[in-house]
């Protein structure tokens, strides 16, 4: 059968990697966290002491960073890697997601990250999940889904989360949180967050996972049959 782009975008916490993660297994396709990427940089940048505001420094630091899933049998799942070093329980912590958006607006990072992505993804046959990605990452993807949820679901299902990875936060501090980052995101002069036209749209307030999945298995399912 052919093989496609599903692009699902949409705000913070709104259960879109749970989303895309399943229906890359069912189609057997592959699975990519953009904002994983950006919260990889955003662990370097903060490492290294690299200044937002330097776009040298930016750039020296961009040519030193190599950004990588790989797959750990183990637990089922690719995990990201920051120049060999497996960051993928690090960079989910909160003081990432706190500076992850600034991270994000600088349009050198954006630049790298979209062109990697986009190379990621042209054999087609990925389930790529993140704020621009039905935009300007994959503007042809065959289908597109953008996902919303009411902010205050959002906060609770992000701090059971971050329970189950042990982490104790303040349901408050998680709201805020989401809702700067979705200020940022969808504010910002490069390619922000925004519904692409033809995407459509999926408010998982009321959903529970094995909802959201078959709604995009439907949306493709159309897509591959009629085309
Ligand atoms: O999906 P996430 O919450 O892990 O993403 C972290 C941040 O990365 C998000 O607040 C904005 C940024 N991001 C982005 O700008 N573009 C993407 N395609 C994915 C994420």
């Amino acid at each position: 059968m052919k093989k496609i782009v599903i692009a699902i975008d949409g705000y913070s916490s709104c259960g879109k990697s749970t989303t895309a993660k399943r229906v890359a297994a069912e189609l057997g396709y592959a699975y990519i966290d953009t904002g994983a990427m950006y919260r990889a940089v955003t662990l370097y940048f903060l490492q290294n002491h690299v200044s937002f505001t330097n776009p040298k420094e930016i750039s020296k630091a961009l040519d030193s960073i190599d950004v990588a899933f790989n797959y750990n049998p183990k637990v089922k799942r690719n995990e990201v890697y920051l120049n060999g070093l497996n960051v993928e329980d690090e960079i989910r912590k909160m003081y990432i997601s706190n500076q992850v958006s600034e991270v994000s607006v600088l349009v050198e990072v954006r630049r790298a990250m979209v062109a990697q992505q986009q190379k990621m993804g042209r054999k087609r046959g990925v389930v790529m999940d993140g704020r621009d990605i039905g935009t300007a990452v994959f503007p042809d993807a065959e289908v597109k889904i953008f996902m919303t949820a009411d902010v205050d679901t959002r906060a609770k299902r992000r701090q059971q989360e971050l329970l189950e990875k042990k982490q104790l936060v303040n349901l408050n501090e998680i709201k805020e949180n989401l809702e700067k980052r979705d200020l940022i995101d969808s504010t910002r002069a490069e390619s922000p967050l925004r519904r692409a036209e033809d995407a459509y749209l999926l408010d998982t307030s009321y959903m529970i996972i094995d909802e959201q999945v078959e709604f995009v298995l439907d949306k493709v399912a159309s897509k591959v049959l009629v085309h």
